[in-house]
């Protein structure tokens, strides 16, 4: 039997549930739908599921603003439906790891609602509250940090929405209610949580201002209208002055070894996977957060091998320096970023699909655990909303209104300024057929967010499912040679120099094992030669995205690649 916890094995995907499939035909996803698209998530080959929050919420921000943390939101199906799609999911071998609000709830949640009914109940001390706002603080999504409330004749603090009211972190009894909630969880049987804005939970002690001439709607204004390097440069240092007082101060540490603990005590290697890139929350590699996310690759403007190798390396080199030696997570992704094949693909359809193939191929492959996004499989595009009535991320509807209210941007601008920035572009529904509504939910019924159009050009899972070439198939392939292959997924990783600047090649190796799969690149347009001198000549195609090239002889030493190509080849009897 293996060491290795299963999550290091696992290829995680990432469920947004209002989007992912509707069960029940009423335009918004539940478990129903989930549920009935396991064999598909198990054909595809991956082994675990997050789930966004799936929590009774008023929705202010779409789950993460929680009203109770012991139930499932009636809209997805409540606590049946999500036992059942637990029980399916494990009945397959899937995991299911959930998403954990820690700092703050929703402003109705009956916490907050009896803390700010008076300066003397139970609950007074459970939010953060002042007499008068006690500096400039922001909130990163909607303005002013600090929101009264008469009944208190006080101000509660809010990193996020002022829906979105932060609990006090420093009251044990916070702890206990949310460790109760977490426990609640782990008996019902998910394996691990996905820790939402752990940065965010403590506050400076000092609540020392932040000291800038601008609010969050000017700055993110300036954000917009910076052109040249200096003025982008200082835009970026006055979003990180401007909350550096509000995140990744002193506390979380303690905290998340709690938590750790917590989780440590049973079975089955749950998991906590962290919102944040900061490897120190990985504490000595085995008693804080098992893994967080590898941000900074996602974090460019376009994918390239000298990113690729260089966020690697010194990812691994952290990584490597705890003394447990901590165990990477890649992603491309997710819910708060555009999608990957829009953002690092370009305007034109073939080429962006030939780059997320690669880009699918790379995060895959690369060594360390992948989160996928749900519909990246399908090749999914970012959605553009003409209508600023369509928009359903309240974060875009506030500086929307701060554009033409506050800043007097004309209404046209203001409304592409919003469509640009709108976390609603990669959350649109998830593209199951060509038909009406994509086959999300029943022709006739009005989905939460608008449909992509592409879903009747082919970026849908029905007419993929019967193409072998589609995006999907490739997926499947590349997750299956994954699973089959060891050194793809515990293996070493070593880049190797292959002479030409638009190729990506790395070996993956076991210790010990004489077999080794280097994986092949090529993001130009134009083919390319790898020249790996450094590796053991003949090999055997693994894969490739050219389906007739793979289980042929090559020589590794002189590898031909075809424009935006891959290909991976198995080394037998390496030495070294
Ligand atoms: C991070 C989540 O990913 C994002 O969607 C959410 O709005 C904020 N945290 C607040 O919970």
């Amino acid at each position: 039997m293996s060491n290795t916890p299963w999550w290091r094995d696992a290829v995680f995907y990432q469920i947004y549930p209002r989007s992912f499939t509707d069960g029940n035909g009423d335009g918004i996803g539940d478990f129903m739908g989930m549920a009935a698209k396991l064999d598909y998530l198990a054909k595809l080959g991956v082994d675990a599921l997050w789930i966004s929050p799936h929590f009774p919420s008023p929705n202010l921000d779409w789950g993460y603003d929680v009203s109770d943390y012991l139930d499932t939101a009636p809209e997805y199906g409540g606590m049946p439906a999500f036992r059942a799609f637990l029980d399916g999911a494990h009945g397959r071998g899937l995991k299911v790891i959930l998403d954990l609000v820690l700092n703050h709830t929703s402003d109705l949640h009956p916490w907050f609602l009896e803390s700010a009914s008076s300066r003397d109940n139970p609950k007074a001390d459970w939010y953060v509250w002042a007499d008068r706002p006690p500096n400039d603080w922001q909130s990163c999504f909607d303005g002013p940090a600090w929101t009264y409330v008469p009944e208190r004749g006080q101000y509660y603090y809010h990193y996020f929405m002022r829906q979105q009211p932060d609990l006090n972190w420093h009251n044990p009894d916070v702890k206990k209610a949310m460790w109760d909630a977490v426990r609640f969880w782990l008996d019902l049987g998910v394996d691990g949580f996905r820790l939402d804005a752990i940065g965010t939970i403590f506050e400076d002690p000092d609540l020392a201002p932040h000291g800038l001439p601008l609010d969050l709607a000017r700055l993110r204004r300036l954000s917009e209208t910076a052109v040249s390097r200096a003025d982008k440069r200082r835009v970026q240092r006055y979003w990180h002055d401007m909350f550096k007082r509000q995140w990744g101060q002193p506390g979380v540490h303690e905290l998340m070894k709690e938590l750790r603990a917590l989780v440590d005590g049973y079975q089955g290697d749950r998991v906590l996977i962290a919102e944040d890139d900061n490897i120190a929350y990985q504490g000595r590699g085995d008693d804080e957060i098992h893994m967080v996310f590898n941000f900074p690759l996602m974090r460019t403007e376009s994918i390239t091998p000298a990113h690729v190798r260089s966020n690697q390396r010194a990812r691994q080199k952290a990584l490597d320096r705890l003394p447990a030696r901590g165990w990477p997570c890649n992603t491309l992704g997710n819910h708060d970023s555009p999608r990957m094949r829009t953002r690092f693909g370009g305007v034109d359809p073939e080429h962006s699909l030939a780059l997320a193939r690669l880009n699918a191929a790379m995060v895959t492959l690369i060594r360390g655990t992948p989160v996928l996004y749900n519909g990246e499989e399908l090749g999914m595009e970012d959605l553009v909303l003409d209508n600023p009535a369509d928009l359903r991320d309240t974060m875009a509807v506030w500086y929307l209104g701060q554009l033409t209210d506050t800043l007097g941007v004309p209404p046209d601008e203001a409304a592409r300024r919003a469509a640009d920035m709108t976390r609603d572009r990669c959350r649109s529904p998830v593209q199951w057929g060509p038909g009406p509504n994509a086959d999300f939910c029943p022709a006739g019924v009005r989905p939460w967010l608008p449909v992509h159009p592409d879903h009747a050009r082919g970026v849908n899972a029905a007419d993929q499912e019967t193409d072998p070439d589609s995006i999907l198939a490739w997926y499947r392939r590349i997750l299956a040679l994954r699973r089959a292959e060891p050194a793809l997924r515990r293996g070493e990783q070593r880049f190797v120099d292959g002479g030409s600047g638009s190729v990506l090649a790395w070996l993956r190796r076991e210790p010990g094992s004489p077999r080794a799969v280097l994986v092949a690149l090529n993001y130009g347009d134009t083919p390319a030669i790898l020249r790996a001198r450094s590796v053991s000549g003949p090999g055997t195609v693994l894969e490739s995205t050219d389906r007739q090239a793979t289980g042929s002889a090559v020589d590794a030493r002189r590898l031909r690649l075809a424009p935006l190509s891959a290909v991976v080849v198995a080394l037998e009897n390496r030495k070294s």
